[in-house]
């Protein structure tokens, strides 16, 4: 039977090797991307998020192992061959990185990197109508003068034309699924407004999935349909977006929140105390542990594994769990 997931982690382990020997980056990582949503992973810099979508492109640096599964549309991408690898990076899913300069050639004109990405989906296509295809696109993206900025080569536009160009050429091959790695981080807040605004319009128009990480839960608010939250190479909290935001069900997530640069009410900054473990530390507990204001004994022992504490949220909070599982006795309230 097929799902209405775009696509899932199950179980994700992954190992990078390093001279000390490998170390674990991702943790058992559980994840659906329900087809046409915004997704968002947010967590601080080195929660995984990275890495979570290199795996999901099987992009991970040499000699990383993974364990578990990662489903494109019910496929196992970690056991696909290398040809419908191609096919699938041609054509279903387009990777957006932080850099937009690492996804162009800087030696080949603008329209001819956009027109050589357009043929993988359209390869009947005479070179005058994948032209023209490209040149709809940048002016949908929003790139003043299109027909003459085909003309151009990368180093000739700004950081945010750049980017705004990356995901004309993504879109140009009409993929389903768009991984979106920390796109706005290298531009000035108008653009990266501009950008997010962008890629939201883009689901609502054409049904894009979208799984967009950010290091900045305040860039997400009115874009997100879900929010996983991740720290120290795993999800701590999953729901839909909205009601993670208003009703955090992880101390984590709530810490991430009362951080963030732009708090709804516009109240005073806190910092979340204490830094992550270090990649590749085994937890005997729950990794937050010693972060976290609300620490019980529990929570240095039993493993904290991420589980459904409502049909749609899912928390790896122990406590929480603890407190769904044991509701109050009836009559304790009075
Ligand atoms: N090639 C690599 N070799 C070893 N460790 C790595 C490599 N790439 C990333 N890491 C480590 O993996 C962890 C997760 O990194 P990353 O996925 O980039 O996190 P994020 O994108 O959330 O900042 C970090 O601790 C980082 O130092
Ligand atoms: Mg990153």
């Amino acid at each position: 039977m097929k799902t209405h997931t775009a696509l899932s982690y199950r179980s994700v382990n992954v190992d990078f090797p390093t001279v000390d020997g490998s170390i674990r980056i991702l943790r058992g990582v559980d994840l659906d991307v329900p087809k046409g949503s915004i997704v968002v992973l947010a967590g601080e810099s080195g929660s995984g998020k990275s890495t979570a979508m290199l795996a999901a492109a099987r992009l991970l640096p040499w000699g990383a192992t993974v364990e578990g599964e990662v489903l494109v549309h019910d496929e196992n991408i970690t056991t696909m061959s290398s040809g419908a690898l191609r096919g699938l990076r041609a054509q279903t899913m387009r990777v957006i990185f932080q850099d937009p300069w690492s996804s162009m050639h800087p030696m080949k004109r603008i329209g001819a990197q956009l027109v050589e990405s357009a043929k993988q989906a359209h390869p009947d296509w005479p070179k005058s109508r994948l032209e023209e295809h490209c040149i709809d696109i940048l002016e949908k993206v929003g790139i003043p003068e299109p027909r003459a900025r085909m003309k151009s080569y990368a180093h000739q536009v700004s950081g945010g034309q750049l980017q705004r160009i990356v995901i004309a050429m993504c879109l140009v091959a009409e993929p389903e699924i768009l991984l979106c790695d920390e796109p706005t981080t290298a531009l000035d807040v108008t653009t990266q407004q501009q950008i997010l605004d962008l890629l939201v319009d883009l689901n609502k128009r054409l049904g894009v999935t979208i799984v967009l990480s950010t290091h900045d839960i305040s860039v997400i608010r009115g874009i997100a349909d879900y929010l996983a939250v991740m720290y120290a190479g795993t999800v701590v909290e999953f729901g839909p977006a909205l009601e993670v935001l208003s009703a955090p069900q992880h101390p984590y997530t709530w810490a991430l929140l009362e951080s963030a640069p732009e708090r709804a009410d516009g109240g005073r900054l806190l910092t979340i105390d204490g830094r992550p473990p270090r990649a590749g530390i085994e937890h005997r507990g729950c990794a937050f542990a010693d972060r976290c204001t609300a620490t019980a004994d529990i929570c240095r022992t039993e493993a904290a594994i991420l589980k459904s504490i409502t049909p749609e949220r899912q928390s790896a909070c122990l406590r929480v769990q603890q407190s769904v599982s044991a509701p109050e006795p009836i009559g304790a309230a009075v």
